[in-house]
């Protein structure tokens, strides 16, 4: 998608090899009208598929995610990352672990936003080894619930995650792949 190479290009800053800030237009500010294009991208992309949910994890999955909702008519679905006292009732829980980040979370979500027999589709705003995605698919399964595919704003290609869910037999389509990167150089896949 050109409109969100072209924003990663001149207000993405990679801090090292690993990491690209991207919070002038994703993680802290957002940028809804490129948002609003990310949305009908994934839309168009995963539309026709019988998907009756899309599913993202707080909190930077949050704004792609509604606009790939609004944009299908679909409900949106966000995984919480902490619990609360008023967060109670039958939850589905999993841990996951973030190596960008050196940190774990519980994974969360109430049962009942999962039917069994529906189908959803995963929006996230990074996708590097894949850990979030898979914490996604774990409760899917114990849900009953099915992934339709899988969709990310910006994909590190570089690592791990992309070819573990394709091995899993879920459908990725990432809008920006990112080949390689160093403080003055972002390179693309394609
Ligand atoms: P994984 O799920 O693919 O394994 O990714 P990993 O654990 O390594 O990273 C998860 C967290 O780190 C996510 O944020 C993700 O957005 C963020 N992240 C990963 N790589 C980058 C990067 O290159 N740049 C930036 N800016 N963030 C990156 P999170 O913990 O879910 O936080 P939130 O921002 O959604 O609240």
């Amino acid at each position: 998608m050109q409109m969100l190479k072209n924003a990663i290009l001149s207000k993405g800053k990679a801090i090292n090899r690993d990491v690209l800030l991207v919070d002038s237009f994703l993680n802290h500010q957002v940028d809804v009208e490129l948002m609003r294009h990310v949305g009908d991208a994934f839309a168009a992309y995963f539309a026709g598929r019988g998907i009756t949910r899309v599913i993202t994890i707080e909190s930077s999955g949050i704004a792609p995610a509604t606009f790939t909702a609004l944009a299908l008519g679909l409900p949106l679905v966000i995984m919480k990352k902490q619990t609360s006292r008023i967060m109670t009732g039958d939850l589905l829980q999993t841990t996951v672990r973030s190596f960008t980040k050196g940190t774990s979370y519980e994974l969360t979500v109430k049962r009942q936003f999962l039917n069994p027999g529906e189908k959803v589709l995963l929006i996230d705003d990074f996708l590097a080894s894949g850990e979030a995605a898979f914490g996604v698919l774990h409760l899917a399964r114990e849900a009953g619930v099915q992934v339709a595919g899988v969709g990310i704003v910006i994909e590190k290609a570089f690592q791990a995650g992309h070819q573990r869910l394709v091995d899993a037999g879920i459908d990725v389509y990432s809008l920006a792949r990112v080949k390689s990167m160093s403080e003055n150089c972002i390179e693309f896949v394609d």
